[in-house]
């Protein structure tokens, strides 16, 4: 019989990181606190723009502060991933359908959502709530102006403040990367934030967007003056006491020793970024036999972590845009120079053979395409994006396999 002996793992690649693994990012809370959840809980509304690339952690961010909001502000949670949402009615199911859930989680704001609501109550069962799709997409048009829609969070605000001390709702619009380039969506948020602030008496709202920098610029390239009402915050790379602490807190919670040199290897790998940190993680937390990390262990789990995103992004992004042979051999050759994160085009250039040496400053403008490569800061200097691609590359380039 097959049985497993490891307990759960406590890295979540693919998902925001649960409360009690959450690490760093002082700065950006705090920022959020004291101007954003602080003001609300006192009664003025606020607007907030969550910015930074894909994986770096702006849902684990927002996730976060909202649990902390709730607990210590008494703002009442709403949190909506609307990365599939592309129009303003598809917008008012998600928030309609996000607020049902919102009440899931405690008894005492059950009685009141679900009572609110209960047309789009499916079910409510050990796994939480059902939802009944076609009453939500019904009436979702009816929710779909700003005004109607602060109505409806004024009216769950309302109801839940019977008897209990809620100052305010804190809803989040995570992944808007589908609508931020309808320009409906930016009227709709510009114009929600106006009608609350200009209202007889505003609804206590902290509204959070998250998405990457360009989301927020394809919205204000549709309606300029949305630009003044995001306090934007932004999610940089972690430092390495940030990733050390999580790598610690993460084995820690499973009874697994980590010491210095088998820490630094897998941060050093991280470079900053959580999602390749939990990659890695999880990687060494099924290696690992005895309690302990090796450095052994460390190292290996970086090489797999490398192929698994080496094999996501790599191979279908980077080898398939890069038709021509010639392409393949010079990105073999810069490959194997080593694992420094940069290279200058003068010393690669001695070693191509002519058709390459013609072809390599369109690969290098591919490659920049790609996002593989950024121009360094020296004449001829080319830097490697991510430290796991720069290693997957060499490490596919002493696999030596065949590219078609
Ligand atoms: N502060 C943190 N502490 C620990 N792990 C984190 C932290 N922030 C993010 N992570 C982890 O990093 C990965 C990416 O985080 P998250 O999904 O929050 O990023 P994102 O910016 O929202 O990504 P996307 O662009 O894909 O929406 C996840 O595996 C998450 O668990
Ligand atoms: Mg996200």
């Amino acid at each position: 019989m097959i049985t497993s002996t490891k307990g759960k793992s406590p890295f979540y690649p693919g998902q925001p990181v649960p409360v009690e693994l959450f690490v760093g990012r002082t700065e950006q809370l705090n920022r959020i606190i004291t101007r954003g959840v602080g003001q609300v809980a006192e009664g003025k509304p606020i607007t907030i723009y969550v910015q930074g690339e894909y994986g770096i952690g702006k849902s684990s961010v927002a996730k976060f502060v909202q649990w902390m909001a709730d607990r210590n502000y008494n703002l009442h949670p709403i949190y909506a991933s609307i990365g599939g949402v592309g129009s303003l009615e598809d917008l008012a199911a998600a928030v309609l359908e996000a607020t049902v859930r919102s009440g899931a989680f405690d008894p005492k704001k059950w009685e009141k959502i679900g009572e609110f609501l209960a047309k789009y109550v499916g079910s409510i069962d050990l796994y939480g709530v059902s939802i009944n799709f076609d009453a939500l997409k019904k009436d979702a048009s009816n929710f779909k102006t700003p005004f109607s829609m602060l109505s409806f969070l004024s009216e769950t605000l309302n109801r839940l403040r019977k008897d209990t001390e809620i100052n305010g709702v804190f809803l989040v619009l995570d992944e808007i990367n589908g609508v931020a380039s309808n320009p409906d969506f930016a009227f709709f948020v510009k114009s929600m934030v106006d009608t609350n602030a200009m209202s007889t008496e505003p609804l206590p709202l902290l509204l959070m967007l998250c998405g990457v920098e360009n989301c927020r610029r394809e919205m204000i390239h549709n309606h300029q003056p949305v630009e003044r009402i995001f306090d934007v915050v932004d999610i940089e790379p972690m430092c390495k006491e940030e990733m050390e602490e999580f790598f610690l807190k993460a084995f820690k919670s499973v009874n697994i020793s980590v010491t210095s040199k088998p820490l630094g290897i897998m941060s050093y790998y991280s470079a900053g970024f959580p999602k390749i940190m939990h990659l890695i993680g999880d990687s060494a937390f099924w290696l690992d036999q005895d309690g302990e990390i090796t450095e052994g262990e460390a190292m290996n789990a970086v090489l797999s972590a490398a192929d698994e995103v080496g094999k996501k992004y790599v191979d279908q992004q980077v080898f398939k845009a890069l038709r021509s042979k010639d392409y393949h051999s010079i990105l073999r050759k810069i490959a194997k120079t080593g694992l420094d994160m940069s290279f200058l085009r003068q010393d690669v250039t001695k070693g191509l053979t002519e058709s390459e040496r013609k072809k390599f400053d369109n690969f290098l403008q591919r490659m920049k395409k790609l996002k593989v490569l950024r121009s360094g800061d020296i004449k001829g200097e080319y830097v490697f994006n991510s430290r796991m691609v720069r290693l997957y590359i060499w490490l596919d380039a002493l696999r030596k396999r065949p590219r078609r």
